[in-house]
């Protein structure tokens, strides 16, 4: 009988911060807020999931379209005996791209996620997927600086991808300190490939956190539906409402929960008073020129090899090199 092949699954234990801290923190706070990150639980997740194949949400289809017309060359640039490093290892339909692309050329793969459930599936469905392709999950927070720990197999060269444009939930000096994480871990002549959304006409940028059928708006008070559930919080979901504009004077995309008229929430023991049209700000979505984010990049020691755009130049892939 063939023995079933495993991926060698590295636990870093990401340490749980206080998150209930952090949420009381926020919601004292003037303004108020909360981390991006509380949106991911099952049903964000799935939520988030069904934004990315929405008519609006042009981002994740242009990355797709992009990945897939610039695939053989992606390949060509990347080389011989690649390890290939994901981080947000989420839903595996862009790496697959680039491993189809790179068929023999990728000998490793390790995606990065602070969700062992997640990454596990991930990495066991690549696994069963790629044959050839050596396997190693690590669990850890990326945001966090990671050292690629030694593996059991050789490699030339290693290359991060980071696709979605989840940099852009990175405030700038946030994305900075990541990019320098990134070259640390990657060292000189380490590529990363990374998407990136770009700045357009707000009305495109609008529609795409303001979507027809509501599916931002109930990802977005899915939060409070999850503060009610695991912080003991007695939020009434409709008295608020999805509030999603780009700022241009930030370059983002802000999003907020508006509390409709005065109210009181409790949380956790304690009160939280809203008065009229207050919101809690729950994420920011920055948008680059590629000039802006190759100088944030260059600012992290790394250099543009090549980038890619979609015709209407909404959404860039750019390949860099560590100096
Ligand atoms: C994950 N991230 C890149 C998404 C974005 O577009 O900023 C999260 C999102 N928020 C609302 N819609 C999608």
């Amino acid at each position: 009988m063939k023995a079933k092949r495993t991926s060698i699954l590295l636990d870093l234990h990401p340490a749980l911060t206080n998150i209930t801290g952090e949420v009381l923190q926020g919601l004292t706070a003037q303004p108020k807020k909360l981390p991006p990150k509380l949106f991911y639980d099952d049903r964000g997740s799935q939520l988030f999931e069904s934004i990315c194949d929405l008519p609006e949400y042009y981002l994740t289809r242009t990355e797709i379209g992009i990945l897939t017309s610039s695939a053989q060359e992606i390949a060509a640039l990347l080389g011989p005996e690649v390890l290939l490093i994901e981080y947000g290892s989420g839903n595996s339909r862009k790496i697959r791209i680039l491993l189809d692309a790179l068929k023999h050329q990728a000998v490793g793969y390790v995606p990065i996620d602070i969700s062992r459930e997640s990454l596990a599936d991930a990495a066991s469905l690549i696994l069963a997927d790629y044959p050839k392709l050596k396997v190693a999950a690590i669990c850890a927070d990326y945001t966090q600086s990671v050292a690629l720990p030694a593996l059991p197999f050789t490699y030339r060269k290693p290359v991060v991808f980071f696709p979605g444009s989840t940099i852009g939930n990175f405030q700038p000096h946030e994305a900075l300190a990541f990019l320098k994480s990134v070259a640390a871990l990657l060292q000189k002549d380490g590529l990363l490939l990374i998407g990136v959304d770009l700045k357009k006409d707000a009305r495109v940028l609008n529609a795409a956190y303001n979507d027809a059928q509501g599916v931002t708006a109930e990802f977005n008070l899915n939060l409070l539906r999850r503060l009610n559930r695991e912080f003991q919080a007695d939020f009434i979901v409709d008295n608020f409402r999805h509030l999603a504009f780009y700022n241009p004077h930030r370059n983002c995309i802000e999003m907020h929960l508006q509390s409709q008229f005065a109210q009181t929430v409790c949380i956790g023991g304690k009160k939280i008073t809203f008065s009229p049209w207050e919101t809690i700000h729950t994420e920011d979505s920055f948008k680059y020129s590629v000039d802006e984010f190759t100088q944030l990049a260059s600012q992290a020691g790394m250099v543009p090899e090549r980038i890619w755009t979609d015709p209407n130049e909404w959404f860039a892939v750019a390949l860099f090199q560590v100096q």
